[in-house]
């Protein structure tokens, strides 16, 4: 195990309006990568912890993800589910931006 998780390209950042998300496949993981309406950017897994859903079929508020199947929601900053039905939260990855790249740091294996 190393303590930290390598840095991965996943999007350029004039890709992803403000408000707008993307699904990004990498290292076969698929991930969703949030540009919020304050300019901050998030990554999680794509997939909600609830059921089959994929997060980037829903909507983007603020700082929270709304799933399009049964309208469980996700803080962002944290991946702390937002009440019923979710029980598990959502796995968050760091994300930070380089000139027009945009990195997501994987889990260190
Ligand atoms: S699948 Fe996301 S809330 Fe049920």
């Amino acid at each position: 195990m190393g303590d930290e998780g390598k840095w991965v390209v996943v999007a350029a950042a004039g890709d992803v309006a403000k408000g707008a998300m993307k699904a990004v496949g990498v290292a076969g993981l698929d991930l969703a990568l949030y540009h919020l309406a304050d300019g901050t950017w998030c990554a999680s897994d794509n997939l909600c912890t609830h059921a089959a859903a994929r997060l980037t079929d829903g909507w983007l508020e603020g700082c929270t993800i709304e799933c399009p199947l049964h309208a469980g929601r996700f803080d962002l900053r944290t991946g702390a589910g937002q009440g019923a039905p979710i029980e598990d939260d959502l796995l968050v990855y760091p994300v930070r931006v380089e000139g027009d790249d945009v990195l997501v740091q994987l889990p260190a294996d």
